[in-house]
């Protein structure tokens, strides 16, 4: 992308966009704050790409993520009337407050550092056993393999789903993650009303006998902090469809960024206290969400100097904030090390930052750390020029990551 190029007015939905998104933010952060979007069906979205205008449209209680809110407006664009199903209408990543507040209490309990750090065994060991099956053979595929299981086995795990369970909790994570609401194929439909029928049979199993996990301890919470059975439900939903993707797309591109960054991952490797004081900076550098921080304005809103109109969406383009030089200066285009305390906007700012932020980094490191130890020389087995980026509305995956394990 140079100066004098024009963008098209779907900018951000090219797949030259999504390979590398870089130079073309840079480009668009340098014209102005906020850039228009044009979308296929004739709508469109206001992107925010600047740090401190970032912060401030995550912090505008004007800049709504209720999904009543989207859903009515995706009604009057389609001519269609939506409605979301109650187990994405009823958790506290699609709420606002009053709503949103005893929701985001009922779990803060759950994902505290000291808690993250609790399920690190757990974490180690579930890496090590999917590292078993990868290592027989001297090549390996390690988003299919590794970064995609890797997450929702946790996930599964934290919120005490038997480990029979696991093979269909990836297959319904998978659909949740590859199917948008406005698809009429009925695959979403049909993975949602299994995921839900299971986990309603779990939750009245954990009604009768409750174990150490999230959802016992929300179903056997003190009465002020307990939730309907809804709510639970949808927790649920909220826990494998914020976490799972979303971390799977983070560990994919850390390991990604450490197999083309040798010198880096020498580093790590040598002192392994280094590894959760990198951790800010390799979330910063690989950016996994593409644009799933969206709201809709109630009412008109100036973000940096342009006036919004009421019932606009709103997209923060965080791969955009995590590398403007007005908040990282140099070259935030180089990963660093040895940048102090990056304070990226991965994990989103104000009520809605990521209740899983910890665990994810906890996961993140895990997977890169295990990995790396057990195959010092894992190389890539193609050229870093053809690694392939998913086009993906929430999240920017790796379609594969092939590497040859031993020297
Ligand atoms: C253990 C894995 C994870 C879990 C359980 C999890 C869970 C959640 C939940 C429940 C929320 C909603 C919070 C609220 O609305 O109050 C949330 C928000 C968010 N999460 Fe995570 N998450 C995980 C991993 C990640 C990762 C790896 C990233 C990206 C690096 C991420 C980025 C975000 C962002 C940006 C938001 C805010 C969205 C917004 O403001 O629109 N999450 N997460």
């Amino acid at each position: 992308m140079t100066g004098t190029q024009t963008l098209s007015k779907y900018w951000m939905l090219t797949n030259e966009f999504t390979q590398n998104p870089y130079p073309v933010l840079d480009h668009v952060r340098r014209e102005g704050p906020v850039r228009e979007l044009s979308f296929p069906d004739g709508g469109r979205a206001w992107v925010v790409t600047r740090y401190e205008e970032a912060k401030a449209a995550l912090a505008d209680p004007r800049l709504s993520r209720d999904i009543h809110v989207h859903y009515r407006l995706m009604s009057r664009r389609t001519g269609r009337a939506l409605t979301p199903p109650p187990e994405e209408a009823n958790h506290l990543a699609n709420l606002e407050p009053p709503r949103h507040t005893p929701l985001r209490r009922a779990i803060s309990f759950a994902f505290t550092p000291r808690r993250a750090e609790a399920l690190r065994p757990k974490v180690e060991r579930i890496a090590d056993d999917l590292l078993d099956r990868l290592g027989e053979a001297p090549e390996a595929e390690l988003i299919a393999g590794y970064a995609d299981p890797l997450p929702v086995i946790t996930i599964a795990e934290l919120m005490g789903v038997p480990a029979d369970a696991w093979p269909d909790f990836l297959r319904w994570s998978t659909a949740l993650r590859t199917h948008s609401p406005t698809d009429g194929s009925g695959v979403l439909d049909r993975n949602v009303q299994e995921l839900s029928a299971y986990m309603a049979d779990l939750i009245a199993r954990k009604e009768r006998e409750p174990g150490e996990d999230l959802l016992s301890a929300l179903i056997h919470a003190a009465p002020e902090n307990r939730l309907t059975p809804t709510e639970i439900l949808s927790t649920g939903f909220a826990l494998m469809t914020g976490g799972n993707d979303t971390t799977a797309s983070l560990v994919g591109g850390v390991i990604a960024a450490l197999l083309t960054h040798p010198r880096e991952r020498a580093r790590l490797l040598a002192d392994t206290g280094r590894w959760g004081k990198s951790m800010d900076e390799l979330i910063r550098y690989v950016s996994p969400i593409s644009n799933a921080l969206q709201r809709v304005t109630t009412e008109p809103v100036d973000v940096g100097g342009v006036t919004i109109p009421a019932g606009e969406v709103v997209v923060v383009c965080v791969m955009s904030t995590n590398r403007d030089t007005g908040q990282f200066p140099g070259h935030p285009d180089r990963l660093d090390l040895d940048r102090v305390k990056p304070a990226h906007l991965s994990f989103g700012f104000g009520i809605h930052y990521c209740s899983g932020a910890h665990l994810a980094k906890v996961i993140t490191e895990v997977s890169a750390r295990r990995l790396f130890e057990r195959f010092p020389a894992a190389r890539l087995a193609v050229d870093p020029s053809r690694l392939r980026y998913q086009q993906n509305v929430v999240v920017r995956p790796l379609e594969a990551l092939p590497v040859l394990l031993r020297p």
